[in-house]
């Protein structure tokens, strides 16, 4: 098949990672017979650096004539300046809108070759394999807002709508029915009014999947027993900002946040890949981030995008025989000299594609 895939690397390691999935993706498109073609546009500080704009127009435009975009990630101490005009993660925030891409998968696994390197105890570990939800277009991100300016307060506010959550109820209840058929929709209904409207909303949608178990789990204790108890786990469903720390808090399950792929999906098929974590300063430009998450982002890419699923399970698959044979970035490597460059484990990877 034909495809136009729209990398945009970013900041910090952003570069490092994409470079290397690219390679993932031409070594499918080679081995299966299809043509890929990539166009890399800028998105985040570089773009801010070149243009002004974090999410220039002619980048919008590159997206909008793609079938998927694989993103790095965006950011670093450069443009964190708590009083600038503009910040890199404004671009992505856009981007994510502009798409409606209101369902953001990341799905989490433990690793049987990494349990033992994980600080969670290995016997919780056994059988850890929970798809998260996130809502991604609302939420306490995109609700009103105070800038500071130069004043003396400012604020933030979560807004969700009834059909804003039961859209993405939808695709947790959907998800859980080719899974292990269990909801856990995760709130705050205790103390907040948008959270209350999130859980009544997450219980009408309920009733139209039988089949599948509702459990309502307030944010604190989830985070809680994502580590005590990781293993009960299936579908977890959160809104935009519990959704994006429990993720990170959930990559500790798999090894790293090195490890965790994420795709963006609005209600056609183009979505945007990306790895959960951020541009990762303290190690870039010294290639040794691990590439994992954004391989597995580019597998995502391949079945959500594309609807190349054999394809995917192979990258997948791929990954899964390089660390089971020991492959190891330095994040979940045992000590240093056990380590391998960001290259020389997608070289690992390779191997196991061909
Ligand atoms: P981070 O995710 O960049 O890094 C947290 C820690 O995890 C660091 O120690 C880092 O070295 C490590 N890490 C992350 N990815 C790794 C990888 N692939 N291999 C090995 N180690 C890895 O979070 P942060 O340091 O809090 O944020 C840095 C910048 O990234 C901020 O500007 C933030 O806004 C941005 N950010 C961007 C995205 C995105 O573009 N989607 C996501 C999260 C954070
Ligand atoms: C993520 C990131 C982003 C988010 C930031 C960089 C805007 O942390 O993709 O998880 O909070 O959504
Ligand atoms: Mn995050």
């Amino acid at each position: 098949m034909q495809a136009k895939i729209v990398t945009l690397p970013g900041d910090g390691i952003g570069p490092e990672i994409v470079a290397e999935a690219v390679r993932v993706l031409r070594a499918v498109a080679d081995r299966w017979g299809h043509a890929f073609t990539f166009e890399e546009a800028l998105m985040g500080g570089c773009a801010i650096d070149a243009t002004g704009n974090p999410l220039p127009d002619e980048t919008l435009a590159a997206c909008e004539r793609a079938d998927a975009v694989l993103l790095g990630a965006v950011g670093g101490p450069q443009w964190s300046d708590p009083t600038a005009p503009v910040r890199p993660e404004q671009g992505l925030l856009r981007l994510r809108r502009h798409f409606d891409l209101f369902a953001n998968l990341r799905p989490v696994k433990a690793y049987p070759a990494l349990a033992h390197y994980t600080p969670i105890r290995a016997d919780l570990l056994d059988g850890v394999d929970i798809l998260f939800v996130r809502e991604l277009t609302s939420g306490i991100y995109f609700g009103e807002r105070k800038e500071q300016g130069d004043g003396d307060d400012a604020w933030d506010t979560m807004y969700y709508s009834v059909p804003q959550v039961e859209r993405v109820a939808r695709v947790a209840f959907q998800a859980a029915r080719q899974r292990r058929g269990k909801v856990a929709s995760v709130d705050k209904a205790n103390v907040l009014a948008a959270m209350r409207l999130w859980r009544r909303t997450v219980n009408r949608v309920a009733a139209d999947y039988p089949d599948v178990t509702l459990e309502h789990v307030l944010v604190d204790a989830c985070a809680m027993y994502l580590i005590r108890e990781p293993a009960r786990f299936d579908v977890v469903l959160a809104g935009n900002m519990f959704g994006d720390i429990l993720s990170d808090e959930a990559s500790v399950l798999a090894g790293s946040l090195g490890m965790l792929p994420s795709a963006s999906l609005g209600t056609g098929t183009f979505g945007v890949y990306e790895p959960i974590h951020g541009s990762a300063p303290d190690i870039a430009g010294k290639g040794i981030a691990n590439p994992t998450a954004t391989i597995l982002s580019a597998a995502m890419l391949l079945r959500h995008s594309l609807g190349l699923d054999q394809e995917a399970r192979a990258v997948e698959r791929a990954v899964e025989a390089a660390l089971a044979e020991g492959a190891r970035t330095a994040d979940i490597a045992p000590s240093p000299d056990q380590a391998l460059s960001t290259s020389a484990f997608t070289d690992r990877v390779l191997d196991h594609l061909a």
